[in-house]
């Protein structure tokens, strides 16, 4: 969705924005623009479309940028919500008197009647946005103290903001807030920067101060200023991002997605790294911080996710009722506060998300805790909202997920929730011989995955065979059925083929109908628990002449004879096997949308991290 950046210092902003807002471009947006101060007054660029439209239209209409003093500017990448997406709606925003330009991330739910108010006391507005009543609004309210007419503007807005603000009243400051959507300072030397994502600015520094909500920071070249909207200064840490550019660079793979389906060996072995108890078998998850006591009391478990994580989620699912025998539930994090969930004392809340800013998934969060449930999160972005607020949990460390459809997040997660089943399991009922197995295999994961992708070339030959489909079922059941759901959305989201995740004994009760030699089945048929009732669903699939391929463990003739195509998956139990299949899906998604010439990391109309409700 929406990326801010922003820059104070000695450099020349202009390419150091344009730069922040590539390494945004993966978020998904419709148009960018940029605003500078330069001699003393504003200087705004925008264009509808990618960064690099806006970038050749400022060679274009301002090719003496590289030459000007201009040491502070703000840039933005916007996906509509308030108004279409067109020039004169992209960010930044100058109020009306044309000292004040703003980007803005979220939504103003009250916009209609500050417009209103703002045009009565003579502010004229261009665009149809929400945003553009706070650069008004910070106008109305100056008075001479840039931080107080920030403060007055927000306390007037209900809804969520990361916003960053540039003014000819105070040149050399760059005043950023968040409410609900994340601002990160990056601390320089000589400069300062911002961003909605670190990605954005880790190629400058490394050390990054995360705003709380209601933090507005006064930032300038060699200071950085934070307060809370009451205008009390607040102390917050600087943390170091551990990873390095080269995470958020593609390093010679096509595409984003594919470095980071060929990089899931290391990822999961990074989110399984010093996680391993050899001398107890079981799972060391210090972030969870629960004695083994507290576990026990864990007598029911709500997950909370949309997306993949949500698949994730419905695979950790059997992970805690099979192995901790604790009932467990998955829910639509965008119904969870909506439904009055029952949480009582020993419930416990797992938010899962990749980006930890997902708002639906944010909301569960805050819900859980006002009722007092007790919540651990599962989030890759360190200093995310969902991971701070959630107080405990488990970090991926899968590194920066750039492509906009979720592929070593997935599996991460499920490694992490697997661990986390074992740790709750050891402490009621699983013994120390079935814990060792479970574990041994575990940290087979990385070479298992390895195994998958060297069938890449075998996987794409499948793809393309079968890749101008119109529409497409997965099918699958117990462990792999969240796994067909999984494959399904990769291929919709990517490729735009039309393909239904399915359980595979639901397929008779109406999806049958639709079977017919244009549409293929890819059938999850590998040998656990549930195989022979797979072979009957694809016999069904046959009967209907749908082409099918089968993903079946290496060397079973029983799938091999039976499927039109095969996907090889290496031998492995029920546990790990939702991780190592997945892989072959998220290729062969992979390899159809690249034959049907699509966008692949950023695919029309989606968001990487979807911030408003
Ligand atoms: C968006 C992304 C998905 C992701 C979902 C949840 O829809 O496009 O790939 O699974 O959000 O995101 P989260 O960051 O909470 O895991």
């Amino acid at each position: 969705m929406c990326g801010i950046v922003g820059y104070v210092g000695n450099r020349n902003c202009v390419a150091t924005l344009l730069d922040g807002l590539k390494r945004l471009e993966y978020r998904g947006y419709d148009s960018a623009g940029i605003a500078v101060v330069e001699d003393s007054s504003l200087h705004c660029i925008k264009e509808c479309g990618k960064v690099s439209v806006l970038e050749k239209k400022i060679g274009e209409e301002w090719p003496l940028w590289p030459e000007k003093a201009c040491h502070i500017g703000i840039a933005h990448t916007r996906w509509a919500t308030h108004g279409a997406p067109s020039c004169i709606n992209s960010h930044p925003h100058i109020d009306s008197s044309g000292r004040f330009a703003i980007v803005h991330n979220g939504i103003v739910e009250n916009y209609a009647a500050l417009k209103r108010h703002l045009i009565d006391h003579g502010h004229t507005f261009n665009s149809e946005t929400d945003s553009e009543v706070i650069a008004n609004l910070i106008s109305e309210c100056y008075n001479g103290d840039i931080f107080a007419a920030t403060a007055a503007a927000l306390r007037q807005i209900v809804g969520t903001f990361g916003l960053a603000v540039i003014s000819l009243e105070q040149p050399d400051t760059l005043i950023v807030a968040r409410r609900g959507s994340p601002i990160v300072v990056g601390v320089g030397n000589s400069e300062n920067l911002v961003a909605s994502d670190i990605a954005a600015i880790v190629a400058y520094t490394k050390r990054v101060i995360f705003l709380n909500d209601d933090d507005i920071a006064l930032i300038t070249a060699d200071r950085i200023d934070i307060r809370n909207i009451d205008n009390v200064p607040v102390a917050r840490e600087i943390a170091k991002i551990d990873w390095s550019i080269d995470a958020a660079e593609k390093q010679g793979y096509e595409h984003f997605m594919l470095k980071e389906i060929f990089e899931q060996p290391e990822a999961v072995g990074n989110a399984l790294r010093g996680r391993i108890d050899e001398q107890n078998i079981t799972a060391i998850l210090s972030g969870l911080s629960m004695t083994p006591r507290e576990m026990t009391q864990i007598n029911r478990i709500l997950v909370a996710a949309c997306g993949t994580s949500m698949h994730a989620g419905m695979v950790g699912d059997f992970f805690f009722e099979d192995l901790a025998g604790i009932p467990t539930s998955v829910e639509q994090a965008a119904e969870f506060r909506y439904r009055n969930p029952i949480i009582e004392p020993n419930t416990l809340i797992i938010p899962i998300s990749q980006s930890g800013e997902t708002a639906d998934t944010l909301a569960a969060v805050r819900e859980a805790a006002n009722k007092g449930a007790t919540v651990a999160a599962i989030c890759n972005v360190v200093g995310s909202t969902i991971a701070r607020e959630s107080g405990r949990g488990v970090y991926l460390h899968a590194g920066p997920e750039i492509g906009v459809a979720s592929t070593k997040a997935f599996t991460c997660q499920v490694s992490v929730l697997l661990l986390m089943a074992v740790k709750f399991a050891r402490t009621r009922r699983l013994d120390r011989e079935n814990a060792k197995a479970i574990l041994d295999e575990v940290k087979q994961l990385p070479e298992l995955i390895r195994a998958v992708l060297a069938m890449a070339e075998n996987i794409r030959v499948v793809a393309e065979k079968y890749g101008s489909a119109d529409n497409f079922f997965y099918i699958g059941r117990g462990y792999l059925y969240p796994v067909a759901l999984e494959g399904a959305l990769k291929l919709k989201e990517i490729s735009y083929i039309h393909a239904e995740g399915y359980h595979a004994a639901e397929l008779k009760h109406g999806p049958i109908a639709l079977l017919e030699p244009k549409v293929p089945v890819m059938a999850l048929a590998n040998d656990i628990p549930g195989k022979d009732k797979i072979l009957a669903n694809i016999q069904e699939c046959k009967a209907r002449k749908s082409p099918v391929i089968a993903t079946a463990t290496v060397g079973d003739k029983e799938v091999e004879s039976l499927a039109d195509d095969v996907i090889w998956i290496p031998a492995c139990s029920k546990y790990v096997a939702p991780i190592v299949t997945v892989v072959a899906l998220q290729l062969f998604a992979y390899y159809v949308a690249r034959m049907r010439g699509c966008e692949i990391d950023q695919p029309r109309n989606l968001a990487k991290s979807v911030t408003v409700e």
